[in-house]
């Protein structure tokens, strides 16, 4: 290229990256936001764990987007059958039986563990939990639902009045019936225990405590993140998710788990209940399914739930359920995480090189009070003070006060790394395809923006 076509080139890009950006800023409205206080960064293209901007600059993604991009950008084979899908038939009615719609709900029950049968598909999570409340609320005949604090199950209803976080607040007072307890938490435990097996224990009594005292004769689910995603990658120590599942049984409560953001390989697994060999009745996934290369989700239905509405109509219904292009998506999706082991390789890059990598970035950053996690799920907690475990910046910082993680943020991005960052933490949640070439180059630019958290540990 000639000095004079380069420049071409470069005002052109230019001209086209002003257009997005009027665009943006004049007629989108976005997710969770004070419109006029955000800039969102316009974004040119994107292929296996990198995206880049207009200016050519390029990002390692170490948030998968929002956690779902499992499979990498762009990938060929996944963009082929979404092509080869949209000539042949793009839409048809939820009324209708269709061969991608079949097929995928086919490889998906195959998948799943124990007698969880059917799929019942929508367009995302919120949507997934809101039906799969909506099935155990039908099939119990009871109303209230048990969700955890730090949890995220969606922006919808019922979803957000289920969900832990600051993000229900603003949406108070929506559904009735949602009531939250909490989950284990071995770093911050909520029941001062000393160990895995007693915070397991002492999480177990208070989930019991939290079904009698409401009444269990009134509570048709426990909906509980398998492994809880945005809050914190909390793994559940050994026993935990056991013990709901007998508790749900002694009480004859529907386990609900929400793998929208843990399932499809995330945490090295088909489904993170996999890594525990618990069955729940419902599952509830989107993300990882076909990786949001277009909008799907769905709940995993066991044969008991799904006996409820044999001869008796489910309450409930979507256009788009069982899109034949999404779903075309979902089967080319799970196709090509069997055939290049996919899964295979998101356990094996978190046991041998995320994991340690991470441990061993904690030897020599001081903020760092505890690294957590599994396949390629993990957290950095990061903290002022590693004795009293004091948060980088308080819970729900805004403004002067999440200054620190916002700093750590700019300088992962200026040095070409996209992290997920989340009140105190920074979570390493790249594609499940990630290499190690990869990982290590997120590593060292994860190495040289801690020291700017560093500073701040007294
Ligand atoms: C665990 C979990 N459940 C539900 C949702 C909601 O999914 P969606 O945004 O597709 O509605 C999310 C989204 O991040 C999630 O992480």
């Amino acid at each position: 290229m000639t000095s004079d076509e380069a420049s071409a080139q470069a005002s052109a890009q230019a001209g086209a990256e002003a257009t997005v950006r009027s665009d943006d800023r004049r007629h989108v409205f976005h997710s969770w936001s004070a419109q006029g206080l955000i800039n969102p960064l316009p974004i040119e293209g994107a292929l296996g764990s990198w995206f880049w901007d207009y200016t050519g600059k390029r990002y390692l993604d170490f948030s998968s987007q929002l956690v779902n991009v499992n499979i990498g950008h762009q990938h060929p084979r996944l963009v082929a059958a979404i092509q080869e899908q949209a000539a042949r038939l793009c839409t048809v009615a939820p009324s209708f039986a269709n061969d991608k719609r079949g097929e995928a709900a086919r490889l998906i029950a195959e998948l799943a563990p124990g007698d969880l049968n059917r799929v019942f598909f929508t367009n995302g999570g919120a949507e997934a939990n809101e039906n799969a409340i909506r099935m155990a609320r039908a099939h119990t005949g009871r109303h209230k639902v048990l969700s955890m604090y730090r949890s995220y199950h969606g922006s919808t209803a019922s979803a957000i009045t289920a969900t832990g976080d600051p993000r229900r607040w603003a949406n108070e007072p929506t559904a009735v019936g949602l009531v939250h307890f909490w989950g284990p938490y071995p770093y911050r435990s909520p029941f001062h225990s000393g160990s895995e097996a007693q915070e397991t224990e002492r999480a177990l009594a208070h989930l019991r405590d939290t079904i009698v005292f409401e009444g269990a004769g009134t509570i048709a689910a426990v909906l509980i993140e398998t492994v809880i995603g945005t809050n914190g990658i909390l793994v559940p120590p050994p026993g935990y998710l056991t013990g709901v599942r007998e508790l749900c049984d002694e009480f004859g409560i529907v386990f609900i788990a929400d793998e929208v953001m843990a399932g499809f390989g995330r945490c090295g697994e088909w489904f993170a209940v996999d890594h525990w060999r618990v069955t729940p009745d419902l599952i509830t996934f989107a993300k990882g399914v076909n990786s949001g290369y277009l909008p799907l989700g769905g709940v995993i239905i066991s044969d008991p739930i799904a006996e409820t509405f044999a001869e008796r109509p489910f309450p409930g219904g979507l256009t788009y359920s069982g899109h034949p292009l999404a779903c075309a998506s979902a089967v080319a999706s799970i196709q090509i995480f069997k055939e290049e082991g996919i899964v295979e390789h998101a356990r094996r890059i978190g046991e041998e090189v995320i994991g340690p990598g991470l441990r061993s970035l904690a030897e020599r950053h001081p903020s760092i009070g505890e690294v957590r996690g599994l396949g390629v799920f993990w957290a950095l907690e990061l903290v002022r003070n590693p004795e009293t475990r004091e948060p980088l910046v308080p819970y729900n910082a805004a403004g002067a006060d999440a200054a620190p993680m916002n700093e750590v943020a700019a300088a992962c991005k200026e040095r070409g790394l996209w992290p997920f960052t989340h009140f105190n933490r920074v979570h390493v949640v790249p594609p499940c395809t990630v290499s190690e070439d990869e990982v290590q180059l997120g590593l060292s630019i994860l190495d040289e923006a801690l020291t700017v958290a560093d500073r701040y540990v007294g």
